[in-house]
């Protein structure tokens, strides 16, 4: 059964959005779902499916292991794992109640499974590319067990009052954000850190991208 977009826990984010630009949900996802999840990203990483992730878009991509040390796999939309159906299915009805509760207008979703190996780490950055404004919402669900702090790996987030706020990646939470207005950095860890990112999109305002 899936989840309603006025679904309480939904709201919850929404409010945080729309109040100070970011939401933190320590309890996000079942534990079934999790660990399925995580599973899910093993099985992709021991596949060789996971490959160094690149920094820019299109053809200016480079991949730089002194910006960004992850390993990466993009969901392509033809998923059929009961579990990515689930985790998809959650992901648009938190798309719903943003567009009901603040006219965002979202249009899709593009999400990858994010392996960092322990002292990998992502640099300060913003998640909008400076030729493509489409992505409004940052999202990171994490696949990890129990974390502790000594573990590093936090997301640090800076926010637009210049406090810092760090979160672990601790199995289960969700994290999301402004896209465009909130830079983070991911710090290293002592052990391997697994999520799952998305980013909600609205439509472009180049006419000829929307069609081809
Ligand atoms: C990203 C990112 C944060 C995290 O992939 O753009 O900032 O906590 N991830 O994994
Ligand atoms: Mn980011």
């Amino acid at each position: 059964m899936s989840i309603r977009s006025d679904h309480p826990l939904l709201q919850r984010i929404v409010d945080d959005l729309a109040d100070v630009g970011w939401s933190h949900q320590r309890i996000f996802l079942p534990d079934d779902l999790t660990h399925e999840l995580a599973q899910e990203c093993r099985r992709r990483s021991d596949n060789g499916l996971l490959a160094p992730a690149a920094i820019g878009r299109g053809e200016a991509q480079v991949i730089r292991e002194g910006v960004r040390g992850d390993h990466i796999a993009w969901l392509e939309g033809d998923e059929t794992e009961p579990a990515l159906t689930r985790y998809l299915d959650l992901m648009d009805a938190l798309r719903l109640a943003f567009n009901q509760g603040l006219f965002l207008g979202l249009e899709d979703y593009e999400s990858h499974f994010a392996l960092y190996p322990p002292g990998a780490f992502y640099a300060t950055h913003v998640d909008r590319f400076r030729d493509d404004d489409r992505r409004v919402i940052s999202l990171v669900l994490y696949l990890n067990d129990v974390w502790l702090p000594e573990h590093g790996g936090a997301l640090r987030l800076h926010l637009p009052n210049g406090e810092k706020r760090d979160v672990l990646p601790t199995g289960g939470s969700l994290v999301c954000f402004m896209s465009g207005e909130m830079p983070h950095e991911v710090l290293p860890a002592t052990r391997e850190r697994m999520s799952l990112t998305g980013w909600f999109r609205r439509r472009g305002e180049n006419v000829l991208e929307n069609v081809l």
